[in-house]
């Protein structure tokens, strides 16, 4: 079968297989407790594939990023064969860490405490006095602690086990969902990154379920009907898919382009999918007083138009990635809103120290075809296509995480707070809390030992 044939079929993606749920009740200990955030380190975090960086800010040999996860810390490298190595971000000689920087070029990594000398490849090059080693001179013997590393749609991921099974496995049928849109080309509209006050499930808990959105993210005054559409979002699980694949990953997929019953008291296609389909050559007033129709024109106009206008990859999408709105989980910590024209990922990443805390990230990645103009659309706002993005690390309430993100914050930290009561008897949970279940058990499964995406082999 054919990319195309598998991705097309009926017009959509195929399901995912079928998961049976445990299901049993999440209690308060397993977001505050620190011998549970023991286990998930030994267990979990340091067996899984992690994104950590980005390829495209590393362009040449010697280029370096760093980042961290929990307790460790990892440095990703160019090296002069154009491929990526991942180490502990440790010196060998006394555990001093070698860079605190985000990112830069090196020729060498020079040890701030004793000045040893690391070549970009792990190997060590340089110490003081080598002839006073009782040992032997440590060049030619010691390395940096290194890690298996590989890249995929642009990023750079990271697995801290020596017998991880391929990034391929582990994202099971991901890898191939994602592979036709080339992110791995996409540009970065939106950096931020803070800590909450809150456990890293928190926070991944809120982006498996869309049985938050009418209450959180609801627009003032809206009338029931409204409530469902968010932005040309049909956001009801009476419409949403709900998948979960044996690896572990979350996916939900939601009817969008869609105006529905989410048109002014005139009838009229409301914001921001007016201004959509104007892009597209559609006249939102032709859809008056039927917004069921705009999905499937803003579907034929993209495919239409799409390959001239430089986004070549529509050919190899099927009609509802032209308009849906695609809500990945990877498992454990990233949450991906894949839209047919932008990448928006989420990640909580655990604290060091504080099973109450959590570093947690919102990007944006979007295509930038020649010729194209205008904004780009992101979760903060239009930003400029030419705008050069930096990363922005800020304390929680210094400025804005993004529209909508701001209010999904603005409920964790209470939750938090309630996770530790002894009032709290644990979750009673939807069916479309499922995927919610699903992170937990496991979460469960990893401390048992047993990791899903080598049980499949
Ligand atoms: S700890 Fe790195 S050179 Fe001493
Ligand atoms: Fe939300």
């Amino acid at each position: 079968m054919t990319k195309q044939e598998i991705l097309r079929g009926a017009g959509d993606l195929p399901d995912w297989p079928e998961q049976t749920l445990r299901g049993h009740a999440l209690d308060g200990y397993r977001y505050t407790s620190s011998e549970f955030a023991e286990k998930e380190w030994s267990s979990l975090w340091t067996k899984v594939w992690l994104l950590l960086g980005r390829e495209e800010e590393m362009p040449t040999p010697g280029d370096w990023q760093q980042e961290e996860v929990g307790r460790e810390s990892i440095v990703m490298v160019r090296q002069t064969d154009r491929s990526i190595k991942a180490f502990y971000n440790v010196c060998q000689h006394r555990g001093q860490r070698l860079v605190s920087e985000e990112k830069g070029h090196a020729r060498r990594f020079i040890c701030p405490y004793h000045s040893w000398a690391w070549n970009t490849d792990g190997s060590l090059d340089f110490v003081q006095d080598p002839d006073d080693f009782p040992g032997g001179d440590p060049c030619g013997k010691l390395k940096l602690a290194e890690i298996p590393c590989e890249v995929f749609a642009g990023f750079i991921w990271v697995n801290m086990d020596p017998d991880c099974v391929s990034l391929r496995e582990f994202l099971g049928p991901v890898w191939s969902e994602w592979s036709v849109y080339g992110i791995e080309k996409w540009k970065r509209y939106l950096a931020r990154t803070t800590v909450l006050p809150v456990n890293w499930k928190v926070v991944m808990d809120n982006f498996n379920e869309s049985y938050h959105v009418n209450t959180v993210h609801r627009p003032k005054g809206a009338d029931v009907e409204k409530l469902r559409i968010h932005s040309g979002v049909d956001t009801s699980y009476t419409t949403s898919r709900f998948d979960m694949a044996d690896e572990g990953h979350g996916r939900m997929i939601m009817l969008g382009g869609y105006a529905g019953p989410a048109i002014d008291k005139e009838g009229m296609v409301g914001e921001p999918l007016a201004t959509i389909l104007r892009e597209w050559g559609l006249e939102p007033a032709d859809f008056t007083g039927r917004g069921e129709a705009t999905r499937e024109a803003l579907q034929q106009a993209r495919r239409e138009l799409g390959p001239d206008r430089g986004y070549g990859y529509f050919d190899d999408l099927c009609d509802s990635q032209l308009t849906d709105a695609y809500h990945y989980t990877l498992f454990p910590n990233f949450a991906v809103s894949l839209w047919v024209d932008g990448f928006h990922f989420l990640r909580a990443r655990p604290h060091p120290t504080d099973p109450g805390k959590c570093l947690f990230d919102n990007w944006w990645y979007a295509p930038d075809p020649a010729g194209s103009e205008g904004p780009v659309r992101t979760t903060a706002g239009l930003v400029k296509r030419d705008a050069a993005v930096a990363h922005e690390v800020f304390d929680l309430g210094k400025q804005s995480m993004g529209l909508t993100i701001d209010q999904d914050i603005s409920i964790f930290p209470a939750q938090q707070m309630g996770m530790r009561s002894r009032g709290y008897k644990g979750s009673y949970l939807s069916r479309q809390e499922s995927r919610v279940s699903r992170l937990h058990e496991m979460v469960d499964d990893c401390i048992a030992g047993r990791q899903p995406w080598k049980q499949k082999n």
